[in-house]
């Protein structure tokens, strides 16, 4: 048995204001179709059709290389009718599962139930399920009319709906599943005869019940994960939802916050014992926070492994970088791409460090510019220093041998190579080869002129 998941995308979403497609707009950071998709692609053997119609090109673009079948929906005449342009494209013996491209935190394990019941109900084989909630407030929404008995007999839109049937609070959350074969008769018997001119998806109910297939729902788990965005107000909403369950969640794995309600996670983060993180703190990508790992506040950490025991200070920005156990970063440190830090290395204030590697117990302290470079062990770069990697058209490397000790503002002309244990004086311009254990001084001599008179002013 195959599962077709057919995800409504074709919406122009005007309330959010934007010129990007609604389903396009993210989530911690990944566009919310992204977060269906990914709900609906741990489903067992899914195939994913995505019905889409503005700002078309833009999505299909976006999710380039994705396994999805598209659809397109050129004019939006309702979800019935945008079912109904993927389903060509879906085998005939398939079960179809409807999603909104708009509702992002829908969760594999409600879905999972919903199947079951189109599945797994002997006297409901392919029958329809659907997904619905209660809600205090059911305004706007389709209602589920049941008789008394308590079986299902329709879904009636809000604007179509009686005073009597208003006062409904089960509503219909328009995530539903049932067999291709049933939509297949269903879908092209929809009329538009409402009050909104539409095709209306939720008409099929009424057609099931007529014919005798078994209609059946169950409860979402949540408001929230059937929620669905119309504004940037219900997604900043969602936002927030999503990001307090992450933080939760970590606070169980055991980590420490010192706020949990300032802790954005924008991907995976992945834990070990007793970290902790401050406030402020934003972590994108996949990051991996070693045993007793401290994140002080405000710190940016994207696509970076931290080892054990290391300490970011406050205001600073790891991206793409690694550490290696009990390293030290800012306050105030950049950490670019390929910068790697081994044990105990230090990367001080105002400090940026593009693709390179700092040996152990390395230090670069203070203002520096390192770029292209190979830092051995017990190196100490002192404040003020640049690695001239970069002479406006080719990058170079800069190596520096295990205890060399770089005076202060100093600039490393690239490529350059500074021997083990070397001594460069302060304010050098090193432009040749220093071998081992050498002082390289490059710079004007001081020289003092005695009985210097300064101007005096003219009258
Ligand atoms: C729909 C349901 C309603 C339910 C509510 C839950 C119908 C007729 N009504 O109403 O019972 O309570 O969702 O939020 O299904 N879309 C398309 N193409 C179209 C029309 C819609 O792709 O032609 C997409 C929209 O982009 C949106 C979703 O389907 O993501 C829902 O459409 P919308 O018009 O917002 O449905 P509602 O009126 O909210
Ligand atoms: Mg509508």
């Amino acid at each position: 048995m195959t599962l077709a998941v057919v995800t409504l995308a074709a919406g122009k979403g005007s309330r959010m204001k934007s010129d990007l497609p609604k389903v396009l707009h993210t989530l911690a950071g990944k566009p919310m179709l992204g977060h269906v998709l990914d709900s609906a692609s741990q489903l067992e053997q899914a195939t994913q059709h995505v019905v889409i119609g503005h700002g078309a090109e833009k999505v299909q673009q976006t999710f380039e290389g994705a396994d999805i079948q598209w659809a397109m929906q050129t004019e939006q005449n309702g979800t019935g009718h945008a079912v109904a342009q993927a389903m060509p494209n879906v085998a005939d013996d398939a079960t179809v599962l409807v999603l909104y491209g708009d509702v992002p935190l829908i969760t594999t394990e409600t879905l999972t139930a919903l199947l079951a019941e189109t599945h797994h109900q002997t006297d409901n084989p392919g029958g329809l399920a659907l997904l619905t909630v209660e809600l205090d407030d059911p305004t706007g929404y389709g209602r589920i009319v049941r008789d008394d008995a308590g079986n299902i007999q329709a879904i009636v839109e809000h604007k179509d709906a009686s005073e009597e049937q208003r006062a409904i609070c089960e509503v219909n959350t328009g995530i539903l599943a049932a067999s291709a074969a049933h939509l297949n008769r269903w879908l092209p018997a929809l009329s538009s005869n409402n009050a909104q001119g539409e095709y209306y998806l939720t008409d099929i109910v009424a057609m099931a019940v007529e014919e005798g297939t078994a209609v059946r729902a169950i409860f979402a788990s949540s408001e929230e994960e059937v929620q669905g965005v119309n504004d940037r107000v219900q997604l900043a909403q969602l936002e927030r939802v999503y990001q307090s369950k992450v933080a939760e969640d970590l606070l169980r794995q055991g980590v420490a916050m010192a706020d949990p309600a300032r802790v954005d996670v924008r991907g995976t983060l992945t834990v070990g014992r007793d970290v902790f993180i401050d406030v402020g703190c934003v972590f994108e990508g996949d990051v991996t926070l070693e045993d007793g790992v401290r994140i002080g506040p405000n710190c940016v950490i994207k696509s970076a492994r931290l080892g054990a025991g290391t300490r970011v200070d406050a205001f600073s920005l790891v991206e793409q970088a690694t550490t290696a156990n009990d390293c030290v970063v800012g306050p105030y440190a950049r950490l670019r791409p390929g910068a790697e830090l081994a044990e105990q290395a230090k990367v001080g204030n105002f400090c940026e460090i593009k693709k390179s590697f700092v040996g152990k117990g390395s230090k670069v302290n203070h203002l520096t510019y390192v770029g292209d470079a190979e830092i051995g062990e017990d190196v100490n770069v002192g404040a003020g220093t640049i690695t001239c990697n970069y002479d406006g058209v080719n990058k170079y490397k800069t190596i520096i041998g295990d205890g060399a000790f770089i005076g202060s503002n100093s600039a490393l002309v690239a490529p350059a190579n500074i021997g083990a244990g070397v001594t460069v004086a302060a304010g050098s311009v090193i432009t040749s080869p220093v071998d081992d254990h050498h002082l390289a001084v490059a710079r004007g001599r001081q020289r003092n002129i005695s009985g210097w008179k300064r101007p005096e002013k003219k009258s």
